[in-house]
């Protein structure tokens, strides 16, 4: 069932061209998005003022992805909120709010009490989901499924990228359906998007520099991960992934946060793992690159290919193929879910089945 591979989790990882691939099946035309199945008219979608996102672990960091996307591409006030946190602050929702709900398994308690809340305060509720008819998409006003198959890895990926490839399909649906965006706008990134499988199965051939830094990190006490706009996400969960598999003390930040107090925990020797972006952050998080290599760190660098500058400031470069800023997480999330497969496995640990964690968390 492992279909040659060591694990479940490796199996998945290598599957997300597929998933992507399948995700995006028949949901794309030469000029736009077709999300008929969708069941919320073109009518609902245009009086939609504010959205909420609503998700927990790997599912919130695509949302917090989504939110980049959607708020640049339909000019739709977004937000994201930990599932578990939204409804015991009260939010503001009406008949106007849609509520898009994240969730693998579509079984996660503190999502689906989420959903409730909001269903029972007017709002209407998206749910994107990888689990035919679970609880969440049937108590939910409409779903968009992602085809990434069944995931039996605990630590999540292949849903991670398919739930961005949901998020994206939504936020230019939602820009078409209210003239935000032209019909070649959309195709543009619809191409992107259609690229992306190849450029992943091309990436995935050319893991071999991360499985041997993960021997060399497999000792480390601790690793942080940073990175900006949709890499401050990448960043999180490249981190959330070493936490759970490998059991180590990791934790992503903003780079731009960093001065802020984070910087004090960085010592000779300690890995950064930099996610570096093309677009108007680069300088930005070169500059931050720089601060933590004057502080001893060893900074481990994930660029785009063609990006020369890497060169001055990264320890260790990590290649990934150049696409538009807002997809650059469907590559740059990749390299960081092999670390932590490849670090966990050189500690001696179970990845497919990491201590003290479920698949679905149904309690609260
Ligand atoms: O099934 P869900 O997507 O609702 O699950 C949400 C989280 O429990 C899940 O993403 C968890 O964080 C993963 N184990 C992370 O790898």
């Amino acid at each position: 069932e492992k279909g040659g591979f060591d694990h479940f989790m490796l199996k998945e990882i290598a599957d997300q061209p597929q998933a992507i691939a399948d995700t995006l099946l028949g949901r794309l035309t030469d000029n736009g998005i077709a999300l008929d199945e969708v069941r919320l008219s073109d009518q609902d979608l245009r009086d939609v003022e504010k959205v909420f996102i609503v998700a927990c672990g790997t599912a919130y960091h695509s949302g917090m992805v989504a939110k980049y996307a959607i708020e640049h591409w339909t000019r739709i006030p977004c937000e994201v909120e930990l599932a578990s946190e939204f409804r015991y602050r009260d939010p503001i929702l009406d008949r106007s709010t849609l509520v898009i709900a994240i969730s693998q398994s579509g079984e996660t308690m503190d999502t689906l009490m989420a959903l409730r809340h909001a269903k029972q305060q007017n709002a209407r509720v998206l749910a994107i989901c990888n689990t035919n008819g679970s609880t969440i998409p049937r108590e939910s006003d409409a779903v968009l499924y992602t085809h990434g198959g069944p995931e039996i890895a605990v630590a999540s990926t292949k849903a991670f990228l398919t739930q961005l490839v949901a998020c994206y399909l939504i936020g230019l649906y939602l820009a078409q359906v209210r003239g935000i965006m032209y019909p070649d706008e959309v195709g543009a990134v619809v191409r992107q998007l259609q690229q992306t499988p190849d450029l992943l199965r091309g990436l995935l051939d050319q893991m071999d520099p991360v499985r041997k830094l993960s021997r060399d990190l497999a000792s480390a006490r601790q690793v942080l991960f940073i990175g900006r706009h949709v890499g401050y996400p990448v960043a999180l969960e490249g981190a959330l992934k070493l936490k759970e598999l490998a059991y180590m003390h990791a934790e992503g930040f903003a780079a731009g946060e960093l001065k802020h107090g984070p910087i004090a925990l960085i010592d000779d020797g300690t890995p950064v793992i930099c996610v570096v972006p093309s677009s108007a952050m680069h300088d930005k998080v070169v500059s931050n690159i720089q601060e933590v290599r004057a502080r001893g760190a060893r900074t481990i660098v994930i660029a785009e290919e063609g990006d020369e500058s890497v060169e001055a400031y990264a320890d260790d470069v990590i290649r990934v193929p150049r696409v538009p800023t807002l997809l650059a997480p469907l590559m740059t999330t990749v390299p960081l879910q092999i670390l932590a497969c490849e670090i966990a496995t050189a500690r001696g640990y179970d990845v497919d089945q990491p201590r003290n964690l479920a698949k679905s968390v149904t309690v609260e």
